[in-house]
């Protein structure tokens, strides 16, 4: 088995390090925020993930530690997965210097360790920054790239709530290379996971994560966009998706409307994307226009409040999941912020619940009156909207309702199981891509 060191201790550095300490590989992980190591050390995780605590509990500290010490941790591992973050910047690029400052140090402790030591870069990068900005701050330490090191880019496809499972069984692993030994190196680690293997070159590797994710948030502003026109000629959108997805070209996964993609990815990743191609004059109307429904589309969940209850200005209005989705506490680009700041701008009162990510929420948005279950939520609220897949909002019922005002619900994510119930008990339901025709 192989001794591996994992840079960041973000959601990727943590999960990825602990599926290879599962597969029995040795892993230690640097990062320079103290209280992510102690975290670790303790085998609890600083995110909230399902199956990753008992994950972290089965390994730590046999097969899985942490430190500060990059040089200590290189010279006891064989290869070394870059995984901090690349959050956007403020005009939408990509921010690379927590990549730069960790390269220039992971070259440092390469060149005082003085033997061959792979390097992956597992962060979502642009293409072209591998085998420029990462082989650069390397071979800064005086290094040379396919003989003192090796060089690859292996991205993940991990989805916040089930990255665990996305890791243990994932649809393919992507490795590219500097040279054929660094693609070695790197796939040897994954024998055992039984899935394809694409084996390329760096640029295609770096691109193929940007596409992926690009393409995901397309199909899920196409079934945005057509929520839209399915709900003004009166039908389902969601029965349109199901009839177009058995067309085996196409498939039925991200193909749910709703509220609109958040998360630290898509938001980010399209808005890199958009903003390369700007800046290789090239034109990009395709992903610029998938941002421009991600941004209507929360506005469009408060237009049917609006048409349901006439103005907004004065009622209390709930909304029903903070979290960019449900089963996490992240709040990364939450669709949640455009409908609560839309509300607001209405003269709307807004009271938010989430079963995890509600104080994360607060304190991205402040004013909003926070509280701690649905039926705070909605008491003497004029109407309400579903806005993260958390199963408790699935099983909304007239009970839960009867305590609202107004009992009008927008159902964001169309997820609640009992409509029925909730309109023979006098609601009034909306389903975003729900139409009627009177
Ligand atoms: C995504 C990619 O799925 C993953 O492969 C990549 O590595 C990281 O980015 P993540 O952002 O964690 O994962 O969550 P995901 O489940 O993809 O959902 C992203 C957003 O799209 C959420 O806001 C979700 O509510 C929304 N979504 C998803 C839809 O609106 N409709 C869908 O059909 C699916």
């Amino acid at each position: 088995m192989a001794r591996i060191c994992v840079v960041g201790l973000g959601y990727v550095g943590v999960v990825t390090g602990a599926i290879f300490a599962e597969m029995g590989h040795h892993v230690v992980a640097v990062d320079v925020i103290p209280e992510k190591v102690d975290a670790l050390n303790a085998g609890e995780s600083s995110i909230y993930e399902p199956g990753l605590d008992e994950l972290l509990k089965d390994c730590v500290p046999a097969r899985f530690n942490a430190s500060m010490d990059m040089v200590a941790a290189v010279a006891d591992s064989d290869i070394t997965f870059l995984c901090v973050g690349t959050p956007s910047t403020t005009d939408g690029g990509q921010d690379t210097s927590y990549l730069e400052a960790s390269s220039k140090s992971l070259g440092e402790a390469i060149a005082a360790k003085g033997e061959y030591h792979v390097v992956v870069v597992k962060s979502t990068v642009l293409p072209g920054t591998t085998d420029t900005l990462v082989k650069g701050g390397l071979e800064a330490a005086g290094i040379t790239c396919g003989e003192d090191f090796g060089l690859a880019m292996n991205p993940e496809f991990l989805r916040e709530g089930s990255a665990v499972q996305d890791a243990r069984e994932p649809d393919r692993v992507v490795i590219g290379g500097f040279d054929q030994r660094s693609i070695d190196e790197t796939a040897e680690l994954y024998v055992g996971i039984g899935c394809p293997f694409v084996e390329t070159d760096l640029r295609t590797a770096e691109m193929i994560k940007y596409a992926s994710n690009s393409f995901l948030a397309t199909k899920i502003s196409f079934a945005n966009e057509l929520s839209r026109l399915c709900e003004a000629v009166g039908i389902d959108v969601y029965e349109v998706m199901d009839g177009i997805a058995l067309d085996n070209r196409i498939k039925r996964s991200f193909l749910n409307a709703g509220m609109g993609f958040g998360g630290s990815c898509f938001p980010k990743d399209v808005r890199a994307l958009v903003s390369l191609a700007n800046s290789l004059n090239l034109d990009s109307a395709l992903l610029s226009a998938v941002l421009d429904v991600n941004r209507s589309q929360p506005l469009h969940g408060v237009d049917l409040l609006e048409a349901a209850n006439g103005t907004l200005a004065g009622k209390r209005i709930a909304i029903l999941g903070l979290a960019f989705k449900g089963n996490t506490d992240d709040v990364r680009e939450t669709r949640a912020l455009p409908v609560a700041e839309e509300l607001k701008k209405r003269g709307a009162v807004v009271v938010g619940y989430d079963p995890e990510a509600a104080e994360n929420f607060k304190a991205m948005f402040p004013d909003i009156e926070i509280v701690g279950s649905i039926h705070e939520a909605l008491t003497c609220a004029n109407g309400c909207i579903i806005q993260a897949e958390w199963d408790e909002f699935r099983e909304l019922s007239a009970d839960d309702v009867d305590v609202m005002a107004d009992k009008v619900v927008v159902d964001g994510r169309r997820i609640v199981e009992d409509v029925d119930g909730l309109e023979e008990s006098g609601a009034i339901y909306i389903g975003i891509g729900l139409g009627s025709i009177e």
